[in-house]
């Protein structure tokens, strides 16, 4: 019953788990994954997995939603309530729950058992207010939520991907925040026995189910026809399980659209499923998990090496492997001096052509190439010129052309 490897702490609860268990010993013992489970919340996993904790305690997933604290050292609202601005519509003392803190900072007010977005937000890189009320998406552009802002409901636009097992019929979650239980799923069982069969751990599942553990929020779409064709998140997804029964992904149009630039690359924030998708690393069974560690890293985004020095891209894109690229030298396939930022790999096959807070802020998922004719064909923000602002779309298509024929 015991595991050699636990530490003291699961001893301590094994006792606990036991007794429960014995409490219960009329009934046969479940089948493993058939058995009821509920969510039982990040602190009973700290008690076996000190590490996971720890970092994933770092990442921004753990704390998308957080209490305001508008003085001291532990001040977390951003945003500048004496600024005055027109925009600023409402006072810190309107604000109950703060949404976000990287890019931009939203505010959401508490009325009755529901909260709702006050109507400005703080964008963080450039410290200014602008107006906040939706009209792109889809249920706004289609005018199922009405556009004052006490009328849109958080918790069916937006709360089940900033939470975890977001109950509907108690109108709560099962803990704030994107924690351990949202991508492993409801881990009571898993407390009790602590089997690798209780418990979904997202790299034993196939490519395509794995992936979707993290789609589950970072995919834009709608949800199909039915009970919850009101709620802006996949209702009823729970790790391990078929997204696609419970989200419709937005696909390029051909057209611009408010996800997705006319050819398919990303035009706003959280459209990283939808671009990566179409990569060809992912028909290769390249994961998100691949470049991104959950729990906790030392570098932007959670990346699992660096980015500035290519480290993470020529793990695979390096010296003696397949998909190589330095045959040449980096110089070669880049055209840039070795240490110029032109040279790295993400500023030309991730440029930023989405926006967040700000234009352009977002980087793209489908890992190809932007070229400056896309941009002068309907106006997606290359690679090229965002550095080289100073010069046409058409000047870069030239360059670019010079080194495609030698
Ligand atoms: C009482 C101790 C204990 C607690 C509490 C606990 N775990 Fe575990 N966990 C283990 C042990 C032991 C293993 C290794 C099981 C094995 O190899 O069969 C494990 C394995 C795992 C794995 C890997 C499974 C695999 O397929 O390899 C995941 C994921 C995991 N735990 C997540 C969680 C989450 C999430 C929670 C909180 C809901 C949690 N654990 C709480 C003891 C615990
Ligand atoms: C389908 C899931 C989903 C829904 C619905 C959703 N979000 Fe998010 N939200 C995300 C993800 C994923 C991110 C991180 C995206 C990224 O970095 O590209 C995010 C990021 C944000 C950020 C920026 C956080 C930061 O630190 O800069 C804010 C603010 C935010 N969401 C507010 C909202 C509000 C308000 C709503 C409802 C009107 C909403 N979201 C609906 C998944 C969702
Ligand atoms: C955003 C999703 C996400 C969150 C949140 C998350 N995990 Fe994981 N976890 C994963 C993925 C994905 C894997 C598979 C390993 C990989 O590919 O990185 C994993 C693997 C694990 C494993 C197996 C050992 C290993 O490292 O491969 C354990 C144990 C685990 N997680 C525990 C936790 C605990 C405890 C928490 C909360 C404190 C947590 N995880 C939060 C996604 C997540
Ligand atoms: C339940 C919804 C949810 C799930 C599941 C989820 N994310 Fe997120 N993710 C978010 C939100 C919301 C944010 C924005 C958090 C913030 O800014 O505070 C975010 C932010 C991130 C970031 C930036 C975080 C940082 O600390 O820099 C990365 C990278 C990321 N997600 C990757 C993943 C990966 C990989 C998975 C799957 C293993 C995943 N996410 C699963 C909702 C989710
Ligand atoms: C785990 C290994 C792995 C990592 C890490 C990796 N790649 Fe790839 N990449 C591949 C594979 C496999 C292919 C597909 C090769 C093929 O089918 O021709 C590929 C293909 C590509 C392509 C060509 C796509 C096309 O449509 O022709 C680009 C561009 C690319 N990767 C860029 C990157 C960048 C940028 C990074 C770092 C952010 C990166 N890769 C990290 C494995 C990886
Ligand atoms: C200055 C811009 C630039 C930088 C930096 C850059 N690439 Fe490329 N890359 C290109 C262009 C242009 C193509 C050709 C695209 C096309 O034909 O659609 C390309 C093609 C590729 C391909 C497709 C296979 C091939 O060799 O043709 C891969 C894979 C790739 N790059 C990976 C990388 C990696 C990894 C890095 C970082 C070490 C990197 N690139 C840095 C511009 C760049
Ligand atoms: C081949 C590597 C690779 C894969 C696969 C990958 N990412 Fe990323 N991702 C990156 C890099 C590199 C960055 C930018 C890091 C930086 O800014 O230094 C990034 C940035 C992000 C961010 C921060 C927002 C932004 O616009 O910069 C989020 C969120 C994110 N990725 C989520 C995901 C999700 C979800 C998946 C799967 C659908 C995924 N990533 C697949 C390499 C990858
Ligand atoms: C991340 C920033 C960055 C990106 C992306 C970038 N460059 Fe550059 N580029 C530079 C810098 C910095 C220099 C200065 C010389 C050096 O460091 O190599 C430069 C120099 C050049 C030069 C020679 C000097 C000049 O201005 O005539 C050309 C030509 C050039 N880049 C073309 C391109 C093209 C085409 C692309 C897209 C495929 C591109 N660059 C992408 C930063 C960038």
């Amino acid at each position: 019953m015991i595991e050699k490897n636990r530490p003291l702490g699961a001893l301590v609860l094994g006792v606990v788990s036991l007794s429960l268990l014995m409490s219960s010993a009329s009934v046969e013992p479940p089948e493993p994954g058939s058995a009821p489970k509920w969510y039982i919340g990040s602190k009973a996993c700290r008690e076996c997995h000190e590490a996971h904790w720890e970092g994933w305690q770092n990442t921004l997933h753990a704390r998308m939603e957080q209490e305001p604290i508008g003085q001291g050292p532990a001040r977390n609202v951003l945003g500048d309530f004496s600024s005055g601005n027109p925009d600023l519509t409402f006072s810190l003392d309107d604000v109950d729950m703060l949404v976000g803190s990287r890019f931009k900072q939203r505010y959401a007010k508490r009325i009755g058992d529901e909260f709702y977005m006050l109507p400005a937000q703080w964008k963080v890189a450039s410290g200014k207010w602008a107006k906040y009320l939706p009209r792109k998406d889809w249920w706004a552009r289609g005018g199922i939520y009405p556009p004052e802002w006490n009328r849109r409901p958080y918790s069916k636009l937006c709360q089940g991907c900033h939470t975890t097992g977001y109950d509907l019929k108690k109108k709560v979650p099962a803990e704030r925040n994107i924690t351990c239980e949202a991508c492993h799923g409801p881990g009571s069982l898993h407390v009790e026995e602590s089997t690798r069969e209780d418990i979904v751990n997202p790299a034993r599942l196939d490519n395509r189910f794995g992936n979707m553990v993290c789609f589950q929020c970072h995919m834009s779409g709608r949800p199909p026809p039915g009970p919850f064709e009101k709620y802006a998140w996949p209702v009823g997804y729970v790790a391990g399980g078929d997204l696609t029964e419970h989200w419709m992904y937005a696909k390029p149009t051909g057209a611009d659209s408010y996800e997705m630039w006319a050819d398919g690359y990303a035009h706003k924030n959280r459209v990283q499923g939808n671009t990566f998708i179409r990569s060809k690393m992912y028909g290769k069974g390249v994961r998100c998990t691949t470049c991104h560690d959950s729990h906790g890293s030392r570098y932007t985004s959670l990346t699992i090496k660096a980015t500035e020095t290519n480290a993470l891209c020529l793990t695979c894109h390096g010296e003696g492997s397949p998909q190589s690229v330095l045959q040449a030298g980096l110089s070669g396939h880049t055209h840039h001096k070795r240490e110029s930022t032109g040279s790295r790999c993400v500023e030309c096959h991730m440029p930023r052509t989405g926006k967040n807070a700000e234009k352009w802020d977002a980087r793209d998922h489908s890992f190809s190439f932007v070229s400056p004719s896309d941009t002068i064909r309907h106006g997606v923000p290359n690679g090229c010129n965002n550095c080289h602002e100073d010069r046409e779309p058409g000047w870069a298509q030239a360059e670019v052309e010079k080194w495609e024929s030698p």
